[in-house]
């Protein structure tokens, strides 16, 4: 999947901007505040829904502007099919697909998928594990058709059972119904999860060993319940507790993935560079095993790569996202440190442009 046309207007500080994207590897380098990553989070909000900076729209909606819009021409299967969004001040929320309407995100995600590289990513190792779940879900939701609906109907249920456990008086029966539904649910998503993540650990602890030497890595993937019982045990044992509590404790709303070296947890141990590289390294698998498994490509977005890296740390990971053979945004502030990155693989397809107070010129 690539973006063959990409057309943003009114968005941050991008007035009017038409880009032909190489299929490869794009090269977008500016000063600071110039309008670098607006672009990137113009991509990001087509294919998701929203920006990767902000849950809010209204950030992004240049100022004294109604609203903004992308559009985008994406090749898929030897097809071009057209992509638009426009949102407004005043809540209005359109996407279209080849001119029809696209009323879900999750339906928008499976258009255009995409993984982000940027500092955030870091909160992979140091964030919260709804991250990280976020993280191993993109995976699942990408390569198997009935996680979404599960995952759906599992938090779903998970609210009414919740909200049945803040009743003065419960009926056993009516709980009953709920942990029985949610017990199948938990089970067929970690199921899912375990399928995935078991795939994903090989070739991310492979892709990691090519970047750095990390001796005593390991990747381990929590279900969010005592793995030793059943959920349907876990839910009966822990009745009184989440009775008190107010909410059901654990589940795989609480699954989780554990990334350790020597048995600590990676973001106390590792440097900044190798944390960067770690990170980098789960996002290059993921898109690496998607395209293994469906075929198609992610294209990658990836906000200022040079910062926090050496130099040859960043030669294997230009590397890696050449071997990935997918469509790449890349940011840096320098124009000669981003290309240099490039100069040693000129068969590679590339295009550069120049990010100047909200405007972008191809560079030849
Ligand atoms: N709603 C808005 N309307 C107009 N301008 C905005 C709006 N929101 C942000 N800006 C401005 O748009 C510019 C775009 O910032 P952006 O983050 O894309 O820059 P950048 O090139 O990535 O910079 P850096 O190198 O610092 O990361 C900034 O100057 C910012 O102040
Ligand atoms: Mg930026």
């Amino acid at each position: 999947m690539t973006l063959s046309r990409l057309s943003i207007q009114h968005l941050r500080n991008l007035e009017s901007v038409d880009l032909r994207p190489s299929p490869r590897i794009n090269l977008l380098y500016g000063e600071n505040g110039s309008g670098k990553t607006s672009v990137l989070e113009a991509i990001h909000a087509l294919a998701m829904g929203r920006s990767f900076r902000s849950h809010k729209h209204k950030p992004l909606i240049q100022h004294e502007r109604e609203g903004f819009t992308v559009f985008a021409r994406v090749v898929s299967d030897e097809r071009e099919i057209p992509l638009g969004l426009y949102r407004s001040r005043a809540g209005e929320a359109s996407f279209k697909a080849d001119g029809q309407v696209v009323s879900s995100v999750a339906a928008l995600a499976s258009l255009l998928p995409i993984q982000v590289i940027n500092s955030q990513t870091f909160l992979l190792l140091e964030g919260s594990p709804k991250i990280r779940r976020q993280f191993m879900d993109w995976l699942v939701f990408h390569v198997e058709p009935d996680f979404f609906p599960t995952w759906k109907a599992s938090q779903r249920c998970l609210k009414h059972r919740n909200s049945l456990l803040r009743r003065d008086r419960i009926e056993p029966s009516e709980l009953a119904v709920w942990d029985r539904e949610l017990a199948s649910l938990a089970e067929r998503m970690h199921q899912y999860r375990s399928a995935s993540i078991e795939r994903f650990e090989t070739v991310f602890l492979e892709l990691l060993d090519s970047f750095i030497r990390i001796p005593g890595v390991s990747l381990s993937y929590q279900r969010g319940w005592d793995k030793t019982r059943t959920y349907s045990e876990v839910l009966e044992g822990g009745f009184e507790r989440d009775r008190q509590m107010g909410y059901t404790h654990s589940g795989s709303h609480r699954a989780d993935l554990r990334l350790t070296v020597h048995g600590t947890a990676a973001a106390d141990v590792l440097s900044r560079g190798q944390q960067k590289l770690v990170v980098c390294a789960l996002k290059i698998a993921q898109g690496y095993i998607f395209s293994q498994l469906t075929g198609r490509q992610c294209v990658y977005l990836v906000d200022d790569l040079p910062a926090e890296l050496d130099s040859d740390h960043r030669a294997k990971l230009v590397e890696w996202l050449d071997r990935l053979n997918t469509q790449v945004f890349i940011t840096g502030v320098e124009k000669e440190p981003l290309l240099a990155d490039w100069r040693s693989r000129p068969q590679v397809h590339s295009q550069v442009f120049h990010v100047e107070h909200g405007g972008v010129t191809p560079v030849s």
